[in-house]
């Protein structure tokens, strides 16, 4: 593809230097870089109580168990979502209730939360789609008078925010990806940021079988190595979940530039904004102008139905411009087929959306170039 959806931002001698040191080092597990990657994430996300681990599916399991998620309980979920949000609720027992979403957002619609609430729902999950946030202030509010712990996505989300404040703010848990073709990449990877630093604790011995690695620490926080002597809690039962150096110190080759990684996809969005705003047959996304997305993908929606957006996606994909669907409505999987429920928001939003590449790769002609496509090839889809 001459314009792909994704594409990996790595500063190839940066992030072998730092590999070089991890191998000199003969450290390759959980250690220094890890360490190092979490206190730069701190601070660049304005966020506390971050659990390094080796997926955001991981960090997803970890936060469900946090809840509570096991046999006999409901979670409260997005369809539209990629599947790693769902499949750790139904592998631990747990049962998903659909909401529905908002076809105008590709978002999870919280009067729709509201009414899927039972007495068993331990948690309430969904994804901000493309990078932009979900309603977190009436997510918030519901988990909050309810007590049901709230957890965030935001595997497409990196560096979003909503009222200017980080999104993590406003959930018990947040998830990060730092899979291959996310904005900051370790390969594989990802994170858990935990509200309550209570949960931050368990989070921590959880992602490595159950013991609290950080304890093998010297008080000025030197790695003092492996801790086997230590008792697991029988509420603390975990898995192997923690990232490791060589992940990390990709990051860390990265996690420098990720600001103007940030302001290029934002920049791009804002030319389709432009450019499509005239245009009656492609509306995109509704965003809250209290939120700001880091449009990891730029979705709009399209008039004249599925086959038309169909005919659309193999046009421009025939002229070597990477437009897909991203993901699936999880709820037509087999494997979901117990929570199957009547969502018009989502059969609408999955009949009409398409997303079309933003990312830094892409200089403002190749923007402008893109949208001209989308609009001649529209009228002839
Ligand atoms: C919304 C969403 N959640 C979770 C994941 C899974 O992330 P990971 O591969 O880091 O487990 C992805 C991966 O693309 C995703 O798009």
């Amino acid at each position: 593809m001459k314009y792909p959806m994704f594409k990996v931002f790595v500063r190839g001698e940066d992030a072998l230097e730092n590999i070089r040191e991890v191998f000199s080092s003969g450290y390759l597990n959980e250690g220094l870089q890890v360490g190092e990657f979490q206190k730069k994430l701190e601070r660049q996300l304005g966020a506390r109580n971050i659990v390094m681990t080796n997926s955001c599916t991981s960090a997803l399991t970890i936060a469900y168990k946090i809840a509570g998620v096991g046999p006999g309980s409901d979670v409260v979920s997005s369809p539209m979502t990629c599947v790693a949000t769902n499949t750790p609720i139904v592998n631990l027992g747990g049962n998903i209730v659909w909401a529905d979403i908002l076809p105008n957002t590709g978002c999870i619609d919280p009067d729709s939360i509201e009414r899927s609430i039972t007495d068993e729902t331990r948690a309430i999950a969904f994804v901000n789609w493309g990078g932009a946030p979900a309603n977190l202030e009436s997510i918030n509010e519901i988990g909050e008078r309810l007590h049901i712990p709230t957890i965030q996505d935001a595997a497409h989300s990196f560096g979003a925010t909503w009222g200017g404040q980080p999104i993590s703010e406003y959930t018990d848990f947040t998830c990060l990806s730092f899979q291959a073709i996310k904005h900051l990449s370790t390969g594989d990877g990802g994170a858990l940021i935990c509200r309550d630093p209570k949960d931050y604790v368990l989070g921590r011995k959880l992602k490595w079988f159950g013991y609290d690695r950080d304890s093998a620490k010297d008080l000025k926080g030197e790695w003092k190595g492996q801790r086997w002597d230590a008792d697991i809690g029988s509420g603390d039962l975990g898995y192997k979940f923690n990232m490791n150096n060589v992940a990390a110190s990709i990051g860390l080759a990265q996690i420098d530039h990720i600001d103007e990684i940030l302001m290029a996809h934002r920049s791009n969005a804002e030319i389709y904004n432009r450019l499509f705003a005239s245009s009656d047959q492609i509306n995109p996304l509704d965003i809250p102008e209290t939120a700001v997305s880091s449009y990891w993908v730029y979705t709009c929606v399209l008039a004249g139905g599925f086959q038309r957006r169909d005919r659309l996606l193999e046009l421009l994909n025939s002229e070597g411009i990477g437009a897909g669907l991203v993901h699936l409505p999880n709820d037509l999987y087999s494997a979901f087929r117990k929570s199957r429920k009547y969502l018009p928001g989502t059969r609408e939003f999955a009949a009409s959306q398409i997303s079309i590449p933003c990312g830094w790769w892409l200089s403002e002609n190749d923007c402008r170039h893109i949208a001209e496509r989308v609009l001649t090839l529209l009228k002839n889809a």
